[in-house]
């Protein structure tokens, strides 16, 4: 293979021109920029690069193989020894400990890929990279295609209810860049404070302070962010999940919706709307329709790819009042160049030809399945718990008696071979407003459905271990729990 490594020697000294190869190499290896398992040019090729002769550069390889820092692999030429040689340093912290080995993950925002429809992916892509004109392989304009826009657009008002024409779609690189250029967008318009969802998502919390912008967090109760706390934080922007809040899985009231938007047009502010699971509303004729829908110049509104497709794809969209969109614009074109056009247009076809409609309508009740399986094995498995945030997504709110402790709940399903999650991970600040009840949030996506019910009864084996039956030590609850009780859909009705 024509591989290409990047080394000189010197004639002007008087070491041997093998012997500067061997030290060249071996530094490289020592101080970690050759990995373990990397492929070296052949002899002839390493010699014509650096001028040497053959002979030199297989006396180089030779040896260095006798002293264990290459090894010869028969058929693909020589390769950096995939055991390191001892007083080789690595700074790489792939050595490090690996955590207790995981069989089932039941983390929330693990996704499925096995159900990425391959085939008809396969077949967008091909027809997007046939149709290539002569400049889609040149920068693409950093708003996105504008053939992907349109159907964006489309096909957010007829599945969401969001209004936005094309110009004021922007493609991002998922929800997270997307959130991104809104926080570096705000202080343009003089807002330095974001209000963020307690409990709510840790990663986002971080990204926005990582942006310079400050993130407050506000608590979320039954029906959705507490209008109280928000009106007093005196922030002018917020992020909410009003669909299926992210984690409790509260839906938003319509008077809570329609008090926020009050409160947007009061203090002449910008609410951010993460529709990140909606696609997964298992009963569709209640899938509460998107906010922006109500207000668009209030509300931007985001979504991605990542859990309807693949996380991989880095694919999501913003829908921008048409006030702010020049401003987002400007942001972005200070900090990339665009995303993948060839994915976009990729996906544009997708969207086009109706494909993610016919892979929504195959996955509804794949979940809804999985969610029935999850509920039964809850109430086998864990007794005395109730389950909240299931008309949608791909993840359970699973409250536990007051008595129980979550974190040894946690650790003791570990050390089982669950990897999950407690509610005090998507607490961002305690506030006395907020539930103490614990809790374990359950995502059933990545988990084979023939797997929940094993996966659970570790769970559970944990939970009993756990859930020490004396009185709570804390005292009863300061607050109501979130969410409302089980309901799950008959049908998994599609639009
Ligand atoms: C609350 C929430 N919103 C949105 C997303 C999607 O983010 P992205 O589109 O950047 O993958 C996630 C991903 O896990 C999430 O947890």
């Amino acid at each position: 293979m024509p591989w290409h490594l990047t080394i000189s020697v010197c004639r002007d000294v008087d070491e041997p021109l093998s012997r500067q190869i061997q030290s060249a190499i071996k530094e490289k290896i020592r101080n970690g920029v050759l990995l373990p398992g990397v492929p070296l040019p052949s002899s002839r090729l390493l010699a014509r690069d650096i001028g040497v002769s053959r002979s030199v550069v297989v006396e180089a390889y030779e040896q260095m193989s006798a002293e264990g820092y290459l090894e010869a692999v028969q058929g693909s030429g020589t390769r950096v020894a995939t055991r390191p040689v001892v007083g080789v340093e690595r700074g790489s912290g792939l050595d490090e400990p690996t955590a207790p080995a995981v069989r089932w993950d039941l983390r929330v925002g693990a996704t499925d890929v096995t159900n990425f429809p391959l085939q008809e992916w396969l077949s967008c892509y091909q027809r997007a990279t046939q149709s290539l004109g002569a400049n889609d392989l040149s920068y693409p304009p950093i708003t996105g295609i504008p053939a992907l826009r349109t159907e964006l657009a489309s096909y957010l008002g007829r599945v969401r209810g969001v209004r936005v024409e094309p110009a004021h779609t922007m493609v991002t690189m998922g929800f997270a860049h997307g959130l991104g250029l809104i926080c570096r967008t705000l202080p343009t318009v003089g807002i330095d404070r974001i209000g963020v969802e307690n409990p709510g998502s840790g990663k986002q919390f971080h990204f926005i302070r990582s942006t310079g912008m400050r993130a407050l967090p506000v608590p979320v109760d039954a029906d959705g962010v507490d209008l109280d706390a928000l009106a007093r934080s005196g922030v002018r922007a917020v992020l909410i999940t009003a669909a299926h809040q992210f984690p409790t899985g509260a839906t938003m009231s319509l008077e809570r919706r329609q008090a926020l938007l009050r409160w947007a047009s009061d203090v002449d502010g910008i609410i951010i709307e993460d529709d990140y699971d909606t696609e997964f509303w298992f009963d569709q004729r209640e899938r509460p329709p998107a906010i922006q829908g109500s207000d668009p110049e209030r509300v931007v509104y985001g979504g991605s790819l990542s859990k309807v497709l693949a996380p991989g794809l880095r694919l999501g969209w913003l829908a921008v009042p048409e006030w702010l969109f020049g401003a987002v614009e400007r942001a972005r074109a200070t900090s990339d160049q665009g995303s993948d056009s060839i994915t976009q247009l990729a996906v544009s076809e997708f969207l086009r030809a109706g494909l993610l409609d016919r892979h929504l309508r195959r996955l509804r009740p794949r979940y809804r399945s999985r969610l029935e399986t999850v509920v039964q094995a809850v109430r086998r498995h864990l007794p005395g718990a109730s389950i909240r945030g299931a008309s949608a997504g791909r993840h359970v709110y699973v409250e536990l008696p007051h008595h129980v402790d979550e974190a040894a709940v946690v650790d003791g399903a570990l050390r089982l071979s669950v990897l999950l999650r407690g509610g005090a991970h998507f607490r961002l600040a305690e506030s006395p407003r907020l539930t103490n009840r614990p809790a374990l949030v359950i995502g059933y996506s990545a988990v084979r459905p023939s797997d929940i019910n094993e996966a659970l009864a570790r769970v559970g084996e944990s939970y009993a271990r756990y859930a020490d039956p004396r009185p709570n030590r804390n005292g009863a609850s300061l607050t109501r729990s979130i969410g409302q009780p089980l309901r799950i859909p008959r049908s998994a009705a599609v639009p």
